[in-house]
């Protein structure tokens, strides 16, 4: 349908947005899914060559969001703004490429949230009356659904929340609650009238028919809107009284929008305001007539506001309407819904503490696809399947070739490739590739791309480069067949780009070549130096998974998102404790192998006043050829090591978190040995 349509269309603009995350809690790995799905997506187009923008913000309104601001004990304003240097963080390390994050508690968002409301008011789609709503008389406020619960008026099911049951699933009103009480007070509340503004819905039946008939959102979820046609539909209440933490309604008294009124208006907010910064023009996206695409990636459970509210009040205030809206499942973990007392509901945090982002990027990509089925994220299957698939057959054909372009021919790649058509054939598997990801298909994708992994692989073995270096007379067959193999893992680069953005940076770097772009399968890479191979990607060990595990049942306990509520990454030590480290910037004039050793490198480093040695577990990840003149860090005072190859007299210091994932660290330049590290 429409996606193959747009897909072949040259120079597409294109807007892409994921839901908003609520302003009251951490990132999770089940808000990750939708996070990295519509990053893959987002960072495909762009490869493309289309000019494809994402833009985010925090969800930042609404009741949940002022009463944990007053439990914790600050302003709702503080509570949003830690929350979202969190989610920023998490964002930035799990590689989602945001164009923007913005806040729905800003200026864009009030001045959209007003002029889409106006406008609707102004051509007759909010109708005013009161209703009777559950009151908190010792909290003196109305109680949104959630925050009330009580015996089910169906099964006696104890302890249910206002809305729906989740012993027997029925729906109800919370006034039909027996015997309920504030989850705010504890008080029992009270029915008490107020008036209250309202979206008429209805009005807007005949477009929203032939929006959800036109293919904009999948089949399962345009069906399960439309069985709401059968009636009238029913008019949405878009206000809530005072107290309320969000934006009053322009001309109304202690009204305020209900927070899913101005959280889709975020999307426009977000990009408005990236437009205001990098000279964007906000119309030509938003014009009713707009030929720009426009993108919602969100979770099944969001549909309703999505796929009906949402395009009937872009509709309803001459805006354009969304291009489509894809929805997803849920995520579930070890084939049930994640669990804080089995440790897995993981924070994202939590997981970045332990594993590679990449990681999951490639299990939920291998899994993905345009369904709203759930997915679930086996730990198990999670490890095996990046280290039979990453590492294994991926990264494991760049190793096995780029040793000898290294080692026996100088890094440098031949002239021609052995084996033409093949390269040929693997080039032209981009359209099926390019068609899956365009489609959303990614677990398509994988298995094509782990199809071609496998091919590879099966070449190598049958060329056996091992053996053909081994006489002169076939050794320069060594070459060609490696500048095969080096070719195939590039163009298996390019098709993994969107998944693996950090894996084809080092691939870019390693083979000494400028930004990956889709077109580059056309031509192999002939004729050129590459530089020594480091590992790409390392093994997932078991007990990284066990420790997520671990950490998830005593962290995710429901903690204060106030001043204390950082996690620590490690036990925390005083100032004292940090300055009794000797740190320095030291320069290594020489680095040797340890005969014997299979990790050791024997540094000689020069720390201004003084030449140390000291022995460093780094040879996985460094030739010793490449040391030598480098600046790095060291602890001086570190008192000196008897080892089986002579007295280490410090430690260099390497981020990293493994054997094989080592960076040495290096000062800004200027820095000089000796220097104190403060
Ligand atoms: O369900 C949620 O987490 C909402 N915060 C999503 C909002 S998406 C958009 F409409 F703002
Ligand atoms: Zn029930």
């Amino acid at each position: 349908m429409m996606d193959s349509v747009l897909s072949d269309r040259a120079n597409r603009r294109i807007l892409v947005t994921s839901a908003l995350p609520y302003a009251n809690g951490q990132i999770h790995l089940g808000h990750m899914l939708e996070y990295v799905q519509t990053d893959i997506w987002v960072r495909f187009q762009r490869m493309r060559g289309h000019e494809c923008y994402f833009v985010c913000a925090d969800d930042a309104h609404g009741t949940p969001i002022m009463l944990k601001a007053e439990q914790d004990g600050v302003t709702p304003a503080e509570l949003i703004a830690r929350v979202r240097i969190e989610h920023e963080r998490d964002f930035d390390r799990f590689l989602v490429s945001f164009d923007n994050y913005h806040s729905t508690h800003s200026e864009e968002n009030r001045h959209y949230s007003e002029l889409i409301y106006n406008r609707l008011k102004a051509k007759g789609h909010i109708s005013r009356r009161t209703i009777r709503q559950l009151y908190d008389t010792e909290k003196q406020m109305f109680l949104p659904d959630r925050f009330v619960k009580g015996t089910c008026p169906h099964c006696s099911a104890e302890d249910q929340y206002g809305d729906n049951c989740e012993v027997c699933g029925n729906t109800y009103s919370p006034a039909e609650l027996i015997n309920p009480r504030s989850v705010v007070s504890g008080s029992a509340p009270v029915e008490r009238e107020s008036e209250q503004l309202f979206f008429k819905l209805e009005n807007f039946r005949e477009f929203l028919s032939g929006w959800l008939d036109g293919g904009h959102t999948q089949k399962e979820i345009a069906n399960k809107q439309k069985e709401l046609f059968k009636e009238e539909l029913l008019e949405w209440d878009i206000s809530r009284n005072a107290p309320y933490w969000g934006f009053e309604i322009p001309g109304e008294q202690d009204k305020y929008f209900y927070v899913w009124l101005d959280a889709p208006i975020g999307y426009l907010a977000s990009f408005r305001n990236h437009c205001d910064r990098s000279g964007l023009d906000f119309d030509e996206f938003f014009d009713p007539d707009s030929d720009c695409e426009l993108y919602h990636f969100i979770g099944k459970d969001i549909a309703r506001f999505h796929t009906l509210f949402w395009p009937a009040e872009l509709h309803g205030a001459d805006f354009r309407t969304p291009t489509a809206v894809w929805a997803h499942g849920f995520l579930t973990v070890n084939g049930q819904k994640m669990s804080k007392s089995r440790g897995t509901f993981i924070t994202a945090a939590t997981y970045l503490r332990h594993l590679n982002p990449e990681y999951l990027r490639y299990y939920f990509a291998a899994k993905l696809d345009d369904t709203i089925d759930d997915l679930d994220l086996n730990l198990e299957d999670f490890r095996v399947r990046v280290n039979t698939e990453l590492v294994g057959k991926l990264v494991n054909i760049a190793s096995r070739c780029a040793g000898f372009i290294t080692r026996t021919f100088d890094g440098q790649l031949g002239r021609s490739l052995p084996e033409p058509e093949m390269f040929g054939e693997f080039s032209r598997a981009a359209d099926e590739i390019a068609a899956a990801y365009e489609s959303r298909l990614y677990s398509k994708a994988m298995r094509l791309i782990m199809q071609l992994a496998d091919r590879t692989n099966q070449y190598i073995d049958a060329e056996k480069p091992w053996i053909l270096v081994k006489q002169d007379d076939t050794r320069n067959r060594v070459q060609e067949v490696c500048t095969q193999g080096l070719n195939l893992f590039r163009l298996l680069m390019i098709y993994l780009k969107p998944i693996l953005p950090e894996t084809a940076r080092g691939t870019e770097a390693f083979l000494d070549i400028g930004e990956l772009r889709w077109d580059d399968r056309l031509e192999p890479l002939l004729d050129h130096r590459i530089k020594a191979f480091k590992p790409l990607v390392t093994r997932v060990e078991e007990e990284r998974i066990d420790r997520i595990v671990e950490e998830s049942k005593d962290s995710t306990r429901e903690k204060p998102t106030g001043k204390a509520d950082r996690e620590p990454l490690a036990e925390e030590i005083g100032i004292d404790d940090f300055f009794k480290v000797d740190l320095r910037v030291a320069r290594i004039v020489d680095a040797a192998h340890v005969e014997g050793a299979d990790k050791l490198i024997q540094l000689t480093v020069d720390l201004g006043d003084e030449t140390r040695t000291i022995f460093s577990g780094i040879k996985s990840a460094y030739d010793p050829s490449t040391l030598a003149g480098r600046l790095t860090v060291v602890v001086a005072n570190l008192a000196p090591r008897k080892m089986r190859f002579g007295v280490s007299e410090g430690m260099v210091l390497c981020a990293g978190s493994g054997d094989r994932e080592l960076y040495l660290l290096e000062p800004d330049s200027g820095a000089r040995p000796g220097m104190r590290i403060t």
